[in-house]
């Protein structure tokens, strides 16, 4: 369990495709943020020889489905304890994640509380047409109609309650994810620069 004073967790949530990926790459350039992908560690783990999970991992993800919080748990609370140790980095983006209110309950539980949630709003439409341009190049395999699909309903059904649980708390900033890029950017920049001067204070 980290000290909440001393380790700052923002969660990243949006649905699939909705550039959490992108956004957390630019505020790790320019903020010194650790980005930690939940998808990508367990995609991670999934290729990872001699892994007991890479079965369940890959028909989760294939089926647009919640992979058992524990497994996920394990694999964040590892990543950033690596972070502290060797470059005593203490910011957290953790992207993708929680994607289920288990995950938010437990993590914030046995790990640590977040700060706030960044919520990426974007409609079904871009989200699907932004996910099938990636699936050309990216080699997941989720990035196809028939998952995205899955991934969509586990996004209403699951992930979705999370956002508002948070949102009941008052802890998510919404930005306006349709936008291009560039805009986005500066959304997430504004609200950063809100909140981490209030952090500091
Ligand atoms: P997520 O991590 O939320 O699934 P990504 O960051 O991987 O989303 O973005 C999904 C796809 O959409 C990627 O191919 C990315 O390059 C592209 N993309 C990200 N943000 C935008 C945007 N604002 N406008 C258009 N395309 C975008
Ligand atoms: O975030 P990303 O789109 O990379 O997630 C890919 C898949 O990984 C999800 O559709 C889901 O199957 C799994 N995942 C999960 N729990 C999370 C994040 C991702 O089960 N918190
Ligand atoms: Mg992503």
């Amino acid at each position: 369990m980290f000290d909440h004073n001393d380790v700052f967790v923002i969660f990243v949530l949006g649905g699939p495709g909705s550039g959490k990926g992108t956004q957390c790459a630019n505020i790790k350039n320019d903020y010194g943020f650790v980005h930690l992908s939940a998808g990508d560690l367990l995609r991670e783990e999934q290729q990872r020889e001699g892994s007991e999970f890479k079965e369940l991992i890959q028909t989760c993800i294939r089926e647009g489905k919640i992979v058992p919080m524990e497994v996920t748990i394990a694999l964040l609370e590892k990543s950033m304890q690596e972070a502290i140790d060797t470059d005593g980095k203490k910011r957290f983006l953790v992207d993708g994640f929680p994607r289920k209110m288990d995950q938010a309950i437990k993590f914030e539980k046995m790990v640590v509380e977040s700060q706030f949630t960044l919520y990426f709003e974007c409609s079904e439409e871009t989200l699907v047409t932004r996910l099938l341009k990636r699936g050309e190049s990216s080699g997941r395999i989720d990035d196809n109609i028939e998952s995205i699909k899955k991934r969509f309903q586990t996004f209403k059904d699951t992930s979705f309650p999370v956002i508002e649980y948070y949102e009941e708390k008052s802890k998510v900033r919404k930005i306006n994810a349709e936008q291009d890029r560039e805009s986005v950017y500066i959304d997430v920049q504004k609200i950063l620069d809100i909140s981490l001067q209030r952090s500091d204070a």
